[in-house]
């Protein structure tokens, strides 16, 4: 039963939104460091650039949020924030081939739809005059609905966004209020119909559980809620309870939060009232239309991941992000700039830069970086096949990765792999628990494990 093996496999791990993972960042790296491996990014790949943009405010907080952001302390932190941004892009894109093009920007945050209209539109033209946009980049926003008017929207579009996710979260209005969220501005289906009809190619909406006053009925009511409207991609994050990290989750305490089986119950439902309703599982709570094209890039295997989330390997280039915890993934390095607005302003405007923390990745960790990729997006690792691409041979890759046929028995045994012919391939339940396959292509992984969360 699917519940019985998903309750097997739950384990803490690392969610691979990188390889190594965020928490291998040293402090041991600085502007300077960004500055070096801005310059060797020229000469890596993917030639592509994506950009991020990080806007770490919003006016109500949200007591479940993990994310970095607060309510701006006065309108002089928003224009000095976004002044500061401006420089970054000027600075950065300075050190860029001018031959390469931008295939993705994404704004995420915090709530980048919550402040001025006139901060998206002076970023954005510094964009469009510092780098060369391709005519096909995916240009999305995380946007909140409480603040989004139909005014905005078409703003939006004529600004070239395409892309639109939207933080349902949970159609509840109970839930939303234990929460502390403010409810959508006007009814999400009619913002839907709004973006649908200003051109945009897709909307995302993403859901929450395992929040109080949630239960397998109600959640199923708004999964049902959500389907009706047809967006063409839909996440169902798991709620990461972190008081130690974000004290105001505790207020989610008195109001008391489902139990970790009422958790899974809604995952299930979840999963499958989207698979009978046509959506496929792009993988890690992620579904999709099966005309979208993460699905067609998964069938394709042609599909990849980083901090922004699953993307395909035609628009993904090396991530550069703007602004304050900003992740710049490139194929050397990363590098994250410093999480205090305050300091990330004062560094900008006096270094130049804002990366505080950083990794250079070996040789060998680039080459496990593909393994684990393939694995958690497309659920393939064949030996031979990458010993072509890299001119390594199948008996070192498989040193590199600490490959372990012993270690599958078990995955086995549960149908979730198969591997033969120096070629492992995981079925669509394996696809369910990725994460603990992946781990044992991982010879990092940390000693202490328990530093991350549950599989679920
Ligand atoms: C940058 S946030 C949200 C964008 C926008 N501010 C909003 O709230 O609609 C991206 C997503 O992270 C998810 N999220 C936030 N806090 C979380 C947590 N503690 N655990 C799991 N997911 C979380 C939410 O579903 C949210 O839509
Ligand atoms: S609006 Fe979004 S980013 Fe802001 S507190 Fe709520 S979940 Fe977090």
């Amino acid at each position: 039963m699917l519940k019985d093996l998903l309750i097997k496999y739950n384990k803490p791990g690392p969610r691979y939104t990188s390889y190594p993972p965020a928490n291998f960042f040293t402090k041991n790296f600085k502007p300077e460091d960004y500055v070096e491996a801005l310059k060797s990014s020229n000469n890596e790949k993917p030639d592509s650039i994506s950009l991020y943009f990080h806007v770490p405010f919003c006016p109500k907080m949200c007591h479940f949020c993990g994310c970095n952001t607060a309510k701006p302390d006065n309108k002089n932190t928003l224009e000095a924030y976004f002044d500061a941004m401006l420089k970054e892009i000027s600075n950065v894109s300075s050190l860029l081939s001018k031959k390469r093009k931008v295939t993705q920007i994404h704004w995420g945050g915090g709530t980048p739809n919550s402040v001025a209209f006139r901060f998206i539109e002076s970023v954005t033209e510094k964009v469009y005059s510092f780098f060369s946009v391709s005519e096909n980049a995916e240009i999305a926003m995380e946007c909140s609905p409480a603040y989004l008017s139909h005014t905005y929207i078409k703003k939006l579009r004529k600004l070239g966004f395409n892309r639109i996710s939207l933080g349902v979260q949970d159609f509840n209005e109970n839930v939303l209020k234990a929460v502390n969220r403010s409810g959508p501005k006007y009814p999400i289906e009619e913002i839907i119909s709004d973006i649908r009809s200003e051109g945009f190619d897709g909307v995302n909406i993403d859901l929450i559980y395992g929040l109080p006053l949630q239960n397998r009925d109600n959640f199923l009511n708004t999964v049902k809620k959500a389907i009706k409207l047809r967006p063409d991609r839909l996440v169902t994050f798991s709620y990461a309870h972190v008081p130690w990290v974000n004290s105001a989750q505790k207020i989610l305490e008195d109001f008391g939060l489902p139990s970790s089986d009422e958790k899974l119950n809604m995952l299930l439902t979840a999963y499958h009232e989207l698979i009978n309703s046509g959506y496929e599982a792009i993988g890690m709570d992620h579904y999709a239309l099966p005309n979208d094209n993460l699905t067609i890039a998964k069938r394709e295997k042609l599909l990849h991941r980083n901090f922004q989330g699953y993307c395909t390997k035609e628009t993904t280039g090396q991530v550069y992000a703007f602004g304050s915890s900003g992740i710049s993934q490139l194929y050397s390095t990363y590098s994250q700039n410093s999480k205090k607005t305050s300091e990330y302003i004062r560094l900008i405007n006096e270094v130049g830069y804002a990366a505080v923390r950083g990794y250079s990745l070996s040789d060998n960790e680039k080459i496990i970086r593909q393994i684990i990729n393939e694995v958690m997006c497309n659920g393939v690792l064949d030996f031979n096949e990458l010993s072509k691409e890299t001119d390594i041979s199948v008996e070192i890759l498989k040193k590199i990765c600490n490959f372990d046929k012993n270690k599958f028995s078990e995955f086995e045994q549960d149908n979730l792999i198969d591997y033969s012919d120096e070629k492992l391939n995981i079925s669509d339940l394996g696809m369910m628990v990725v994460r603990n396959i992946a781990m044992t292509l991982d010879p990092n992984l940390a000693e202490n494990i328990n530093l991350y969360s549950k599989t679920i």
